[in-house]
């Protein structure tokens, strides 16, 4: 059950994670939930795809929302600090006999792709197109005022091998993580970053690889609140899926909703700061009841089970049948 830390640094750097396209089934629906009720700014609809951002993000988009037939998620996006990052990403994956492919994509600069070992459609960029700056236009803000997209978190068959590849080979850098209780304990979930807070990307043990959820940033609890008033009074009763609490892991406080086609989004604020080099990992029991929730409710069972396809990633059982807490 090794955890690597500190994380290697490898002969490239990831910055943070930095977009995401999800494919959904009506636009219309679509654009009403991410822009009117979680708050959300339009850059642009372009074609088939909307293209949004948070209140302080300048990149063109974070989001990118697609149509298609059948809901799925079409790429997790995560941002380099210089263009020569990428070429050396490509080499360095290359020599290793992964493949990689270039991608232009609409706002940003050129895109490498490449799947991670459980088949996850990876890309990274450096440039995007700048957007118009909104944090202070206080006249746009709307629904929970998201200020930015924090994280992914993905269900993995494998906790330990996504570790292995994320640690070992993208320099990604623990904080948290949950092992079983047996006698040999295994990795159950674990949290990784490179922005220096609690993570850009997360795993949890179950059928994957799959999205369980992206979560954007917003200042405060409270806007939490409204959004819980919001949704509960506008017609998105039964999109409230889980919360508000505080997480025992990161201390962040939460709220999960779905989006019109399932999608899980987090709304999330208030965990710490985590650049320090030597910073210790923590560790949670899978079992510890103030893990999920520090005010001790436990988390649905869809929370467990239901998540979102990956583009072309074929989903495997979880090596690990080790059970976390459920609410009844
Ligand atoms: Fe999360």
């Amino acid at each position: 059950m090794p955890v690597r830390h500190p994380a290697p640094t490898p002969p490239f750097n990831i910055i943070r994670m930095s977009h995401i396209e999800l494919g959904v089934t009506n636009l219309d629906a679509s654009r009403k939930f991410y822009t009117e009720i979680l708050g959300l700014i339009e850059t642009e609809q372009v074609g088939n795809s909307i293209y949004l951002r948070g209140l302080e993000e300048r990149n063109h988009h974070s989001f990118v929302l697609t149509k298609v037939e059948r809901p799925h998620v079409i790429r997790l996006g995560f941002k380099v600090a210089s263009e020569a990052d990428l070429d050396s990403m490509a080499t360095y994956f290359g020599t290793k006999g992964m493949a990689t492919g270039w991608v232009t994509q609409h706002g940003q600069g050129r895109s490498l792709q490449m799947r991670d070992p459980f088949g996850m459609p990876l890309e990274f960029c450096y440039e995007f197109a700048q957007a118009e700056r909104m944090l202070q236009q206080y006249g746009a803000y709307r629904g929970c005022h998201p200020q930015r997209i924090d994280h992914f978190n993905c269900f993995t068959p494998n906790v330990q091998a996504s570790h292995d590849f994320w640690a070992l080979e993208l320099g990604f850098r623990t904080t948290e993580y949950t092992v079983s209780e047996d006698a040999d304990p295994q990795l159950w979930a674990i949290w990784m970053h490179r922005k220096g807070n609690i993570h850009d990307m997360a795993f949890t043990n179950g059928a994957g690889p799959r999205l369980h959820h992206v979560a954007l940033w917003v200042p405060t609890a409270m806007h939490i609140i409204h959004l819980c008033d919001l949704m509960s009074t506008t017609g998105y009763l039964d999109n409230m899926e889980r919360g508000p609490g505080r997480h025992g892991i990161s201390n962040a406080f939460f709220l999960y909703v779905r989006d019109p086609d399932g999608h899980r989004i987090e709304i999330y604020t208030s965990d710490y700061l985590t650049v320090d080099p030597d910073l210790e990992p923590i560790e949670w029991q899978l079992r510890d009841p103030q893990r999920q929730t520090l005010w001790g409710a436990p988390a649905p069972k869809s929370w467990f089970e239901e998540g979102s396809l990956l583009a072309g990633a074929n989903v495997q059982p979880p090596v690990l049948q080790a059970q976390p807490i459920i609410a009844s």
